[in-house]
């Protein structure tokens, strides 16, 4: 994944699985994880919610290190966890050459606690996608029972924060951010996603999501968020969230 010549062939065999991920937000994620990488940041990954395993997938790509493990959590609603879970497995298989250090929990992620998902990962996460329920109770409580789990500088991702069509997530967000402003920072926002940091790491991370944007190996759809970086300096006006400016990547 590290070769960025590789990343097209990468988005390929994520279009193959159904789901919900737009090639920038993958692109970016990429990009973190393996600033996560270089700075020798190694720990275990998360996702709530992972209908059919896109991004589980991506996760699966960028494990680092075989002491690394990945934990899906998915509540099946029709059923059949069975199917399901041997469908996931296939298509992280598929898409990622391996399906090691994966495992697929049935579960309602309102049944979980803190201390029961930190015992299934064996180390704190240096990254967490939450993506299941869609309702503010559901968000805030996934959101709250994931950061305390979370390393120092390990970056969880909302999805659907700012989405019309899930108030909720957006209340339970910013419920939650309000609360925890001191513990945990946003940084950037890229299509759907809002990436969030510990505070101690927002600086860094801040930077990183400026040099996804300008790396000569940007997506061409981002060109014209140089220019509204450009353009909010001329102003000077930093788009800010809790007290922390972010970069907003798109859409
Ligand atoms: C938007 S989809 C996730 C998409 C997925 N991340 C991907 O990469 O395609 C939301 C998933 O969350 C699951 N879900 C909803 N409520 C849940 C809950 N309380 N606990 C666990 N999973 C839940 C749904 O069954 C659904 O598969």
């Amino acid at each position: 994944v590290t070769d960025s010549e590789l990343r097209p062939a990468i988005l390929d065999r994520l279009h193959a699985i159904p789901g919900w991920l737009e090639d920038e937000a993958a692109l970016f994620t990429i990009h973190l994880i393996e600033a996560q990488r270089a700075a020798g940041l190694y720990g275990s990954m998360l996702e709530i919610g992972v209908y059919r395993g896109k991004y589980l997938s991506l996760l699966r790509l960028l494990l680092a290190d075989e002491r690394e493990r990945i934990i899906g959590v998915e509540l099946f609603p029709g059923g059949h966890a069975e199917f399901g879970i041997q469908e996931i497995m296939r298509n992280v298989l598929v898409a990622a050459g391996s399906t090691s250090n994966v495992t697929v929990l049935e579960a309602d992620s309102r049944s979980l606690s803190s201390e029961e998902l930190l015992g299934r990962l064996g180390s704190r996460a240096k990254f967490a996608h939450i993506d299941g329920g869609h309702t503010e109770d559901v968000v805030f409580r996934d959101l709250s029972i994931v950061s305390p789990i979370m390393m120092t500088g390990g970056i969880i991702a909302m999805d659907d924060a700012f989405s019309y069509a899930h108030p909720g997530v957006t209340e339970a967000l910013f419920r939650f951010l309000d609360q925890e402003r001191h513990v945990i920072a946003p940084f950037a926002y890229c299509f759907n996603k809002l990436f969030l940091t510990t505070v101690s790491h927002y600086d860094a991370y801040f930077a990183e999501a400026h040099r996804f944007v300008e790396s000569p190996t940007a997506p061409k759809s981002l060109e014209r968020v140089k220019e509204r970086i450009a353009f909010n300096r001329s102003l000077d006006f930093a788009p800010k969230l809790f007290g922390y400016e972010i970069l907003p990547i798109g859409w």
